[in-house]
C-alpha cells in the first residue's frame, strides 16, 4: 500500500524537492499552500489544499490518513500584517492539528542558530516553533538548515544576478562573518530519511564548506564569469545599496534584520562542525553557475502577489 503524506510548500523550493523524493519512490503526496490557483508543478499528482490555518477542524481533517508531514512553512520577512510570531502562532495550529488527526511523524524544516532569546524575529520566531512541535506535536525530526542553494533558490540567484548588472557589489563591513551553504537537495533527501524513524532527532543541515561571506560573494563572481567590484562598505550604506536594488525591481531585497543575522555570522552553524550534506558549492557552480542570476527571483512576486 502507497503511504499518503504532506508536504507544505511543493510549489516552492525546498518542499518541492521533498515532494519530488517521495512520488519517485512510490507515494502519495497532498500539499498545504496559500496559493491554491498557482499551475501544480507535478501535473496533478499532488492534491493541493490550503493551509487553512484560522479554521483548525478543516486543517486537521486535510492531514487525517497521512504518515508524514513534511513542513517547510515559514516567512523570510514580516510584511503587511504577517509577522513571524503569527508564523509560529500557525505553525502551533498546524502541529496541534497533526497530532490530532493521527499523523505519525512531522519533519520540521528550521534554521540553524534559531534562538528563544534571539532579538531577531526570524530566529525567535523558529526556536519558538521548534518549541511548539516538541510541546504539541507527534514523533519529530527538526532539520537546521543555514542558507540553501539550488535550482529555484531566490538568494544566490539575486547575489549572480546583481554581479552580473552592477559595476560594484556592496559587502557589508568586513565581509569576514562566516557562511556555511547548503544544497536544497540533499535537505530534502535528509528529510525523507529522517521520516522513516519514530526517534525524536534535532539537527543542523550544513554542507561541507564554510566561506567568509566576502569569499563566498568572489566565489560566486568568478564562477558565473562577472567581473564586477566587491566592496567592503559600512553596512548602513550597504543596506541602503540593496534597499535602491530593491526599489528599481520592486521587491525587499535584504533586510536590517537579514544584515544582522549575517553579520553575526548566523549563516553557519554553532551546533556542529561536521557536514551533515554532502554535496559543496564549489562543486555545484561548476556545473550550474551559467544559469544563476540570468533572470531576478523576486520574493514579493512569490509570497504577497
Ligand atoms: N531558503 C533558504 O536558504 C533557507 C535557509 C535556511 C532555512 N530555510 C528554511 O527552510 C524552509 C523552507 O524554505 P524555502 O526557502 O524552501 O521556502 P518556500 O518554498 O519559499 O516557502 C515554504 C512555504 O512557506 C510558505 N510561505 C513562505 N513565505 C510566506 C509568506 N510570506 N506568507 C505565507 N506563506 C509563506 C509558502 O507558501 P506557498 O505554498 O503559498 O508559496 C510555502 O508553503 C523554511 O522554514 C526556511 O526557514 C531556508
Amino acid at each position: 500500500m502507497p503511504t499518503t503524506h504532506v508536504v507544505t510548500g511543493v510549489t516552492g523550493y525546498t518542499g518541492r524537492f521533498i515532494a519530488q523524493r517521495l512520488l519517485k519512490m512510490g507515494h502519495r503526496v497532498r500539499s498545504l499552500t496559500g496559493h491554491l490557483a498557482r499551475p501544480n508543478p507535478f501535473d496533478g499528482q499532488v492534491r493541493m489544499m490550503l493551509y487553512n490555518f484560522e479554521n483548525p477542524d478543516l486543517l486537521a481533517r486535510s492531514l487525517v490518513g497521512t504518515d508524514t508531514l513534511f513542513n517547510t512553512y515559514w516567512i523570510r520577512m514580516a510584511h503587511g500584517d504577517m509577522t513571524h510570531e503569527r508564523a509560529a502562532e500557525n505553525l502551533r495550529i498546524l502541529f496541534a492539528a497533526a497530532q490530532w488527526a493521527g499523523v505519525r511523524r512531522v519533519v520540521h524544516i528550521s534554521i540553524a542558530n534559531a534562538s528563544i532569546n534571539s532579538h531577531l524575529p526570524y530566529y525567535r520566531g523558529k526556536a519558538l516553533a521548534e518549541q511548539y512541535l516538541r510541546e504539541f506535536g507527534p514523533s519529530y525530526a527538526i532539520v537546521r538548515p543555514t542558507l540553501l542553494f539550488g535550482h529555484g533558490d531566490i538568494l544566490l540567484n539575486n547575489i549572480s544576478w546583481a554581479l552580473r548588472r552592477f559595476p560594484v557589489f556592496p559587502v557589508p563591513g568586513r565581509g569576514d562573518y562566516p557562511v556555511q551553504p547548503g544544497f536544497v537537495e540533499d535537505v530534502a533527501d535528509l528529510a525523507v530519511a529522517l521520516s522513516e524513524s519514530d526517534e525524536n532527532t534535532e539537527m543542523d543541515a550544513v554542507g561541507p564548506e564554510v566561506f567568509s561571506y566576502y569569499d563566498y560573494v568572489k566565489l560566486v563572481r568568478s564562477s558565473i564569469g562577472a567581473t564586477c567590484v566587491i566592496l567592503r562598505m559600512p553596512p548602513g550604506l550597504a543596506l541602503l545599496g540593496s534597499k535602491v536594488v530593491g526599489a528599481l525591481v520592486n521587491d525587499v531585497t535584504l533586510t536590517q534584520d537579514e544584515l544582522e543575522g549575517l553579520s553575526a555570522g548566523l549563516l553557519a552553524s554553532r551546533a556542529t562542525a561536521e557536514a551533515t550534506l554532502p554535496t559543496g558549492l564549489i562543486e555545484w557552480l561548476a556545473d550550474n553557475a551559467d544559469g544563476l542570476g540570468r533572470v531576478y527571483a523576486s520574493e514579493l512576486e512569490r509570497h504577497y502577489r
